[in-house]
């Protein structure tokens, strides 16, 4: 069993912790937020809902408590206001991410980061230069959730569980994400094909996928924040990582070449385990898909210069 320490207890870490403790994968938590009643609430309230699962140990703690920490999940800085983009966040939460890691670094021992904070590709990126983990080590939610909504959108659509389609989302969780419909199979048939067979017209293309990269924005306007499906989408990951299950999942990480990208943070289907990031694969794409994958590869860019990297 193990120890997390979740940086940021508003709504996103604090739902991550619960997700992650009704799921019995943990010892213990520690919270830790610039709002110490914060954290402390949630604490509380976290640990009186242990009664109902495994033994879990969950209290407000300080960066000295990360010591031992396996995973660091960093989950700190501003959320986005109604039709906010990802990216305007980035100088903000740079800024409270580099706080954030000098104060964690001296303490820790070492093991997995988790980045899950907007922009999240610009801080798994940010969090490589500034603590110099091996890339392996850091990892960042990326578009997780984006390849679930996509999912679930062809899940409604074909009338098939979610979990017997196979669909990525590629590239930057945020408004250029790419969703890989050349490489869609439902119960390993092609989307087409199954589409014909069960006498459907296939879904139109350019609608759904508006839909998956404006899902964050819609949700946003009408309760301020999104947080139930990100919690589950990281206790996904931290399974993978603490079960040591090499799943495959689109988390955001530094490429090592992979469709000729280097020095930058994206998300591509990863091999996820003990290890943190495994092999990132490179999946056959058509032209428009390398296109459009090259366009969020140059807005990340960008940005990442903005920051002066
Ligand atoms: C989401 O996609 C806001 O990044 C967050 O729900």
């Amino acid at each position: 069993m193990a120890t997390i320490a979740v940086i940021g207890a508003g709504s996103v870490g604090a739902t991550t912790a619960y997700a992650i403790i009704a799921s019995n994968i943990v010892e213990e938590i520690v919270l830790i937020d610039i709002n110490r009643p914060r954290a402390e609430g949630e604490a509380l309230d976290l640990g009186d809902s242990t009664a109902f699962t495994t033994p879990t140990r969950v209290f407000a703690g300080d960066y000295a408590d990360c010591q031992n920490a396996d995973l660091v999940i960093f989950a700190a800085g501003a959320g986005q206001r109604p039709g906010e983009s990802r990216l305007a966040l980035a100088e903000k939460n740079h800024a409270v991410l580099r706080d954030v890691l000098a104060q964690l670094m001296p303490y820790w021992r070492g093991g997995l980061l988790l980045i899950v904070s907007n922009p999240v590709d610009l801080l798994t990126y940010a969090a490589v230069k500034i603590t110099g983990l091996e890339p392996s080590r850091v990892l960042g939610s990326g578009t997780i959730l984006d390849s679930a909504r996509f999912r679930y959108a062809l899940s409604t659509y074909t009338g098939v569980d979610a979990r017997n389609i196979h669909a990525y989302v590629i590239g930057e969780h945020g408004d250029s994400a790419v969703p890989l419909w050349s490489r869609v199979r439902v119960a390993g048939i092609p989307l087409d094909e199954f589409c014909h067979q069960k006498g459907i017209a296939p879904p139109d293309r350019e609608v759904v996928t508006t839909a998956v990269r404006q899902a964050a924005y819609r949700i946003i306007e009408r309760k301020g924040a999104t947080y139930y499906a990100i919690g589950l989408g990281i206790r996904r990951i931290c399974e993978a990582i603490l079960k040591d299950q090499k799943s495959v999942l689109t988390v955001s990480g530094l490429l090592a070449g992979q469709y000729g990208f280097n020095d930058l943070s994206f998300s591509l289907p990863t091999v996820v385990g003990k290890n943190g990031r495994g092999i990132a694969l490179e999946l056959p794409l058509v032209a428009e898909e390398l296109a459009a994958l090259r366009h969020s590869a140059a807005i990340l860019k960008a940005a990442q210069e903005r920051l002066g990297y």
